[in-house]
């Protein structure tokens, strides 16, 4: 199944959190177009169960956490190019926001500079904005200046919600759907998203690294169609042929609720999350996008039915 390797595409690439939802289907796309990928996380092995053998077998890995300099050194050492996307969704003990999106973008970007890596993706999100009421949006902004101090050249890609087989979006609710009578409709289910296909995530990956006019750049990643949350929600029960009942849920509310949530090992909600959803999650039109990338956004309608029924 491995190409000839694509001449237009670095060597070797360093993926950190190549691991994740989003890392497995870019990892599995570089390794096909004859790439050698790197995975560099805190248990890189565990994802060799989690990609087909073709894939699994060529693939190299590296312990590191972007909290430890030191490992990240050793995860870029010989790469062509490297890209970012560790990212978390709650804080849980030394895994702060900070330690995360802020410092370890900067050790990760520091790294690639003194390893003479051409090229630098960054992960952050839309979102990422030093005013946002979400520390989880003031982190991913920081985490952009962090990168962009160290390596001006880098490229910066700002997706809304991704979705795919393994996503965290759907399938929470959907399995939230499958036991409980109702769901919530946070702050009255008015936000906005625009879902964006993992894979069309990836393929702009992949056309960024080859093209080095793209260096510099910041993305905006979306879908071909903006929803509220209501209408997600809406679209998924649907989707599983269910009905159940869509609850307003004021954020105030929310906010007790995710402060209870929180002291769970996993949150399902956080106070952070419930202030991310105060704003809109769609493309700003101030950057490039998918279609300048001449990638067609694929629609969430003819993604869903393959994974959730
Ligand atoms: N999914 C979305 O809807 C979405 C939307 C916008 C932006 N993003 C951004 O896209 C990126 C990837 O998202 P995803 O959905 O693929 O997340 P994910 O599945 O949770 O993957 C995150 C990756 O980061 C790694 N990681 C976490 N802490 C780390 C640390 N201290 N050192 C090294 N690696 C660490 C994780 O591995 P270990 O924990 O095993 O080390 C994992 O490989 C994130 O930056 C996220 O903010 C995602």
């Amino acid at each position: 199944m491995t190409q000839a390797p694509d001449a237009t595409l670095p060597k070797r690439v360093t993926i950190f959190g190549g691991s994740g939802f989003i890392g497995r289907r870019l990892v599995q796309r570089l390794v096909e177009a004859g790439t050698t990928v790197r995975i560099a996380d805190r248990q890189p092995e565990r994802v060799r169960d989690r990609l087909p053998p073709h894939v699994a077998d060529g693939l190299e890995t590296a312990v590191a956490d972007v909290r430890d300099q030191i490992t990240v050194d050793a995860a870029v050492s010989g790469a062509d190019a490297v890209i970012n996307l560790v990212g978390i969704l709650y804080e849980k003990g030394e895994q702060t926001f900070q330690g995360v999106h802020e410092e370890g973008a900067g050790r990760v970007a520091d790294a690639a500079v003194r390893a003479g890596a051409g090229r630098l993706l960054h992960m952050s999100a839309i979102g990422a904005d030093p005013d946002s009421a979400a520390a989880y949006g003031r982190s991913k902004a920081a985490g952009e200046a962090a990168v962009k101090r160290a390596l001006p050249t880098a490229s910066i890609v700002r997706p809304s919600i991704v979705f795919g087989r393994e996503d965290d979006f759907f399938n929470k609710f959907a399995s939230m759907a499958s036991i409980s009578p109702a769901l919530p409709l946070i702050g009255g289910g008015r936000t906005r998203f625009q879902p964006v296909f993992v894979d069309d995530v990836a393929e702009a990956y992949v056309r960024i690294l080859s093209d080095p006019l793209t260096a510099g750049e910041t993305y905006e990643l979306g879908g071909p169609q903006v929803y509220t949350f209501r209408e997600l929600l809406e679209l998924l029960l649907a989707q599983m042929r269910v009905r159940r009942l869509l609850l307003p849920l004021p954020f105030a509310i929310a906010e007790v609720e995710a402060f209870f949530f929180e002291k769970l090992p996993k949150p399902p909600l956080t106070r952070d999350q419930v202030a991310l959803l105060r704003s809109d999650n769609v493309v700003s039109g101030r950057h490039p996008t998918l279609q300048t990338l001449g990638i067609t956004p694929t629609p969430l309608e003819t993604v869903l039915p393959t994974y959730i029924r």
